[in-house]
């Protein structure tokens, strides 16, 4: 739920006016041509600065309301690491990974991050009233679904009632469906990730085959929390990419409507 002229109605009054950089779209098809999931990783280390880049860069990804609803947890410590990858059913992906993550949603940390937000516009002077508003008034409207989600059951019928009449955002409507955007959110900033490293001249595997009330527990993660994927990188071993690429053809999946 939301406001339309959040969406619709602001004139900007600070354009940044950014020079853009040229950019070699040629070196970009290179990164993504070649991204694989690897699932065996050379004894290579990476780089602690790269890493570091490629985390931040993650975190650079597009997120929804820009509440940032995400953590990127870097399995350092070799007891948590032998306890993750155990948690991982022990895949070489994440076994053989120089450098093992786990990405993790945040659907609960959703008002957290408003109050950020709203504590950050009190440092500026510009901020417009509509985008005040937002998180002042509507994302509470939106992200709030009171105890037992009694609250979202209520607005979900109002919102059909007046999605009868009107155009209105219909979700999130619940705590699953909070859970279905916030990791969203967060898959968009694995995918940043595992270009940066491949950017970076390293590999990646996501995993979702994974025990996800282990890595909790060893994460110390509460109930709300949801495991997004965890992320083995390194650099890859020749027999660590099993084949070609496969993708089926586009015209199954491209429609211009
Ligand atoms: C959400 C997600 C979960 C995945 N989980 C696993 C996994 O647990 N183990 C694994 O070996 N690969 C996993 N993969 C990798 C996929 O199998 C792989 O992306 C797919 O086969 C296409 O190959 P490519 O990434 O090399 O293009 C996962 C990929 C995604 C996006």
């Amino acid at each position: 739920m939301s406001n339309n002229t959040v969406f619709s109605g602001i004139k900007n009054p600070n354009p940044l006016n950014l020079k853009l950089p040229n950019i070699n779209s040629e070196e970009f098809d290179k990164v993504i041509n070649t991204r694989r999931s690897v699932r065996v990783f050379s004894d290579h280390k990476i780089p602690e600065k790269i890493v570091k880049k490629c985390m931040e860069n993650a975190l650079k990804a597009p997120t929804s309301s820009n509440l940032q609803t995400w953590e990127i947890y870097w399995i350092k410590n070799k007891e948590k690491k032998n306890k993750v990858i155990k948690a991982c059913l022990s895949q070489p992906a994440a076994s053989t990974a120089k450098e093992l993550f786990v990405f993790v949603s945040r659907p609960d940390y959703w008002k957290r991050n408003n109050q950020l937000m709203l504590d950050y516009f009190k440092t500026r002077n510009n901020v417009p009233k509509e985008v005040y508003n937002y998180y002042a008034k509507i994302t509470s409207l939106a992200y709030n679904h009171g105890f037992l989600g009694i609250l979202g059951f209520i607005k979900k019928i109002i919102v059909n009632i007046i999605g009868i009449f009107k155009v209105i955002p219909r979700e999130p409507s619940s705590f699953s469906d909070m859970k279905v955007w916030s990791q969203k959110t967060t898959a968009l900033a694995c995918q940043n990730f595992m270009l940066s490293m491949r950017a970076y001249g390293f590999d990646s595997c996501p995993m979702e085959g994974l025990d996800s009330t282990r890595m909790k527990k060893i994460l110390n993660l509460p109930r709300k929390a949801q495991i997004c994927m965890a992320i083995g990188t390194g650099k890859r071993e020749n027999e660590g990419v099993y084949g070609k690429q496969l993708r089926f053809d586009n015209d199954l999946f491209i429609k211009e409507v």
